[in-house]
Formats: structure tokens, C-alpha cells, sequence
């Protein structure tokens, strides 16, 4: 399959998938949601592949979704095209995924880290949920996956204040499995991707599939809640604002409606 803005490599017995935007610091727009997904899917049914890695450049894992493409959408126009909604599927890829991540891994980008089974970051990681900058909130899981990892005090901060968690940070509250250098981060994500691949297949599906029930139970009707917030910010004169201001290089004037 040929693709645009991600590129897929074979090491061994794991597929790489490399988000590929760098201008935009790997901002994921519906076209990388899309191609994502469709890859995740591909390696999941090839029985050459045995996990899989996700992973972005040295500057950024993914910088959040794009906001240039949706500063003019209504709650409507959000509502119908429900791009997020495609990444229900990352869900039910049954292979591991692991996330590589290095540089910044912010709003959709750190929430896609989350939805991977694993995080190998590098020293220079940095996680955040930055959406409430531009007039929002996470809308592809952040507030519930980030609260059940970090717990609620910091899943606070992070979600109502920007509080960015450096790598070592993220190791600690236990967002992430290893922190490495990041000459090797990718090369490690890879080589634990290659350990898994070798185990016992069916073992390793029941495995990801009953830990993902103990951390998801109730999972579900919390990211159908957020995605519907989200969504509705949509119609707010506060949504337009916050991204157009980011657009523009300025700071945005709120108005509470
Ligand atoms: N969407 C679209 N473009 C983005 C982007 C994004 N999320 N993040 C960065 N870019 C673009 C910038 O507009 C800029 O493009 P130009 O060169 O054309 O101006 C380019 O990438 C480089 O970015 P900066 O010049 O801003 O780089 P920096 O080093 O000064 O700052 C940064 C880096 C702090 C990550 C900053 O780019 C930033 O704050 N980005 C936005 C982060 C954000 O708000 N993410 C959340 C998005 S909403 C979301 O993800 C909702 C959801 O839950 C699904």
C-alpha cells in the first residue's frame, strides 16, 4: 500500500509506522488518522509481523492534530466528520503497539502515545495536552487515559493549566516504560517490539487484551463523554479565537462564550 504523510518499514518481525510532517512538527490531520490506522491494520493481519511501533522524528512524536484544518469546522462539521472516531480502531489492533517517542508528544499526539501499549521515550520527550490554549479540551481520549495514568492531581494541571511532563517526569508517574537517550530511542522501541514478536502469539493477545480490560473497564463511556465535549466547543467564539490567535502568532482574547 503506498502512502502520503506516514512511512512504513519492516524490521525483522516488526512494522514500523514513521509519522511523516515534519514542517508541522508531525501535526496529525484526518489524511494521518486515515493512514494510520490503515497500516495498523495491514501489519495486524500479516502473519510475518508480530508488533508493531509507532514513532514520529527526534523533534516531535506529533505536535497534537492539525489545527489549521479544523479552526473553521462548526460542532456540526466536527460532529459529522468524526475523524476521531477512526481511531476506535486502534483499539482493536491485537498485536503490541509501542510508541517511540522523542520531542514533543502534545494534545492528539500524546494521546495517541497513550493509546499504544507501551512508551519508550527519550530524554527529550515531553508530554502535554496544550488544547486548552486555543479555546478546548483533548478530545481523542487525553482526559481519561492521561487521569487513569497519572492519576487526578496531575491530570489536572496538565488538562486546565498546560503543564508539560518531562520525560524523566513521565517515567515517574508512570506514563512511560523507559526513558533512554534519545540516539537510541527508536532502536529500543524496536528491539522490545522484536521480544514480543517472538513470544507465544495467542498468549501475548490474551495478555494485551485482558490488561487493556483492567485500565478501559468504564473506558469507553468516558471518551464517548469527551469526544461529545469536544466536539460541542466547537460552536464556542472561544474555539475560534484560540485558533486563529495560534495561527497568527498572537496570544487570543477570551470571551467565555
Ligand atoms: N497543528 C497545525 N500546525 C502545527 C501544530 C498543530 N497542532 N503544531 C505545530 N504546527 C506548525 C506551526 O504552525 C508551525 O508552522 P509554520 O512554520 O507554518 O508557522 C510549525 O508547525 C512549527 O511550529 P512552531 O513554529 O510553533 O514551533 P515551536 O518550536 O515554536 O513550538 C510547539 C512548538 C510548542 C509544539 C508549538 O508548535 C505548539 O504549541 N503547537 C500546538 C500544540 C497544540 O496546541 N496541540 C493540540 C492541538 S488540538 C488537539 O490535539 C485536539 C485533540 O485532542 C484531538
Amino acid at each position: 500500500m503506498s502512502y502520503t504523510v506516514i512511512q512504513t518499514e519492516v524490521h525483522d518481525r516488526v512494522g514500523l509506522i514513521r509519522i511523516n510532517r515534519p514542517k508541522t512538527l508531525n501535526a496529525i490531520n484526518s489524511t494521518v488518522m486515515r493512514e494510520l490506522v490503515q497500516a495498523l491494520e495491514a501489519f495486524d493481519a500479516d502473519s510475518a509481523i508480530g508488533a508493531m511501533v509507532i514513532t514520529g522524528d527526534e523533534r516531535a512524536f506529533a505536535a497534537g492534530a492539525d489545527i489549521k484544518e479544523m479552526v473553521d469546522a462548526s460542532a456540526v462539521d466536527m460532529l459529522l466528520a468524526d475523524n476521531i472516531g477512526t481511531w476506535d480502531r486502534i483499539r482493536n489492533i491485537k498485536k503490541p503497539l509501542i510508541a517511540a517517542v522523542s520531542g514533543w508528544a502534545l494534545g492528539g499526539g500524546n494521546e495517541l502515545a497513550m493509546s499504544c501499549d507501551m512508551i519508550i521515550a527519550s530524554e527529550t520527550a515531553k508530554f502535554g495536552q496544550p488544547e486548552i490554549n486555543i479555546g478546548i479540551i483533548p478530545g481523542a481520549g487525553g482526559t481519561q487515559r492521561l487521569t487513569k495514568a497519572v492519576g487526578k492531581a496531575i491530570a489536572m494541571e496538565v488538562v486546565l493549566n498546560n503543564r508539560t511532563i518531562s520525560a524523566e517526569e513521565a517515567y515517574r508517574f508512570g506514563l512511560v516504560n523507559r526513558v533512554v537517550p534519545v540516539e537510541v530511542y527508536l532502536d529500543q522501541a524496536l528491539e522490545l517490539a522484536n521480544e514480543l514478536a517472538a513470544r507465544a502469539p495467542l498468549a501475548i493477545r490474551m495478555g494485551k487484551e485482558m490488561v487493556n480490560h483492567a485500565f478501559e473497564s468504564f473506558l469507553a463511556d468516558g471518551i464517548a463523554d469527551e469526544r461529545r465535549s469536544f466536539y460541542y466547543l466547537f460552536s464556542s467564539e472561544d474555539q475560534k479565537e484560540g485558533m486563529k490567535a495560534f495561527i497568527e502568532k498572537r496570544d487570543p482574547e477570551w470571551k467565555g462564550r
